[in-house]
């Protein structure tokens, strides 16, 4: 069976597996890590936890856990991206259809996961499905930024981002043109995160908009 949604993000991760993190870190200017250390640091997971990291990418995640003494487990359906993850735990699968019994995790972590499914309130409910009662979830996003910094955030991502990727090669020029869209497509769509995480089961949702609302980090807990 194919899924178009990820068949999407394969052809836009494949190609970028090797050179992900370093352009991704110099193109978010410097951002996704900081959104990523502000993630983990709100997890306030219990010591030696275990955690599964979805759409765990070559990795950058993981990192943040293992450094704190955490023990990962991470997915992805990618594995040009995957291949680059430093493991010792690596699952290739689907984020919609996770391969773990339910209440298996103490945490569950997701970086840019929902914008490539098609059904997100469907996707957080399995995520939660393998989180054990009183374990907490954490995700990173791209947002919208609203009011004044929208039009240097459009420039930025419709006439910037191309011209970089273009640049770049290797996949990125596609990379560029398609994170515009997508986000703003992703946002309109599900314009209240909040509302869906409360749908798929989970409370206390807590939400922080960082860097003028272009980063998004959220937590939950499994009631
Ligand atoms: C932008 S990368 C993020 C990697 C990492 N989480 C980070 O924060 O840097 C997005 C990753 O999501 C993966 N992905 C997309 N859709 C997925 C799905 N449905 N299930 C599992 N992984 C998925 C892609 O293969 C890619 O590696």
């Amino acid at each position: 069976m194919t899924y178009p949604a990820n068949e999407t993000a394969r052809a836009i991760f494949s190609p970028i597996g090797s050179s992900y993190e370093r352009w991704a870190a110099i193109l978010s200017l410097g951002q996704d890590a900081r959104w990523r250390r502000t993630m983990v640091e709100g997890l306030r997971l219990p010591n030696r936890a275990t955690v599964l990291d979805v759409a765990a990418g070559t990795g950058s995640i993981t990192r943040l856990l293992q450094d704190r003494g955490h023990r990962v487990t991470a997915v992805d359906l990618t594995r040009e991206m995957i291949r680059h993850h430093p493991g010792p735990w690596r699952v290739l699968a689907r984020g919609e259809r996770l391969p773990f019994a339910d209440r298996t995790f103490d945490g569950l972590t997701f970086g840019y996961l929902l914008r490539y499914v098609d059904d997100p309130v469907a996707s957080i409910a399995e995520l939660a499905r393998v989180v054990r009662p009183g374990g907490v979830i954490g995700m990173v996003e791209f947002g919208l930024p609203s009011g004044l910094w929208r039009a240097p955030w459009t420039f930025y991502s419709s006439i910037l981002l191309p011209i970089a990727g273009r640049l770049i090669g290797r996949g990125w020029y596609r990379v560029g043109k398609f994170l515009k869209p997508s986000i703003e497509q992703f946002h309109q769509e599900n314009p209240r995160l909040e509302t869906i995480w409360r749908s798929a089961g989970l409370v206390e949702v807590r939400t922080r908009r960082m860097s003028l609302g272009g980063g998004i980090v959220m937590w939950a807990r499994r009631p």
